[in-house]
């Protein structure tokens, strides 16, 4: 049901299949790649993904009845949490994306969605670390591996191997209790119930407290006594 496409080095798994899927590429396609020369996360930023330390892949999905890309990425990070859990390290859910363990940001998440033929498709993009890397400065203390966290890292095709089956029991072209899903990425949140920066797309941030998740995945935070719903930007957890 997977079609594994691997690749020693290129620009970004997510990129490269977004274009294959322009042409036509089946559903269940995956790309996984040693290094990637731009990785990218979300809002537009850079996902360090040098060579030997991290699984980075992505899987083509169509046609896919949700075509929101922030619904897809949460469902996703519940299929993710399940994998790592099979290894034996716990993860917990920062909205909306970040798969963290002890504050420390593990993997992440970028789900895109497309239109080809009439038809939606969706590419999920995972990057896990899986070694200690020579991170740059700034990341060296929010980011985790999964070395670090077992005391030694089991090999990146086992770790794919056990994400393609939890986002295959998930289901993401239609998955059939989504309401379980969401209630699930609930409990595995770091985000709910904390005070929290919120770092809209534009304008200014500001500080809140998480108070709920919706069905849309999108959160709803409280600032003094005004309730606001947030659908983009992110959030940093206060300590
Ligand atoms: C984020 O942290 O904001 C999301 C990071 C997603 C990274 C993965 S690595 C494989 C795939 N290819 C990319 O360019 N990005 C995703």
């Amino acid at each position: 049901m997977y079609q594994i496409i691997r690749y020693s080095s290129i620009d970004s798994t997510n990129t490269r299949l977004k274009q294959q899927a322009m042409e036509g590429a089946p559903s269940g396609t995956v790309l996984v790649a040693d290094r990637q020369t731009a990785g990218r996360g979300r809002l537009g930023r850079q996902f360090f993904s040098p060579e030997g330390s991290g699984l980075y892949m992505s899987l083509l999905i169509r046609p896919v009845r949700l075509c929101d890309a922030g619904l897809l990425t949460t469902l996703a990070a519940v299929a993710v949490a399940r994998a790592l859990e099979g290894f034996g390290v716990p993860t917990g859910i920062k909205w909306v994306n970040d798969l963290m363990v002890d504050g420390r940001k593990l993997c992440g998440i970028l789900a895109e969605a497309g239109i080809y033929e009439g038809q939606p498709f969706a590419v999920i993009g995972i990057g896990i670390n899986l070694k200690k890397a020579a991170f740059p400065g700034e990341l060296t203390h929010i980011a985790i591996s999964m070395e670090e966290v077992l005391g030694t890292s089991p090999s990146r095709d086992e770790v794919m191997h056990a994400v393609l089956d939890q986002l295959a029991r998930v289901d993401l072209s239609g998955p059939k209790d989504p309401a379980a899903l969401m209630e699930e990425y609930r409990r595995r949140s770091v985000t709910l119930g904390r005070a929290v920066r919120v770092i809209p797309h534009s304008g200014e941030s500001y500080e809140a407290v998480a108070v709920a998740i919706r069905e849309d995945g999108s959160l709803d935070v409280r600032v003094g006594a005004e309730l606001r719903n947030v659908s983009s930007g992110e959030v940093s957890i206060k300590i």
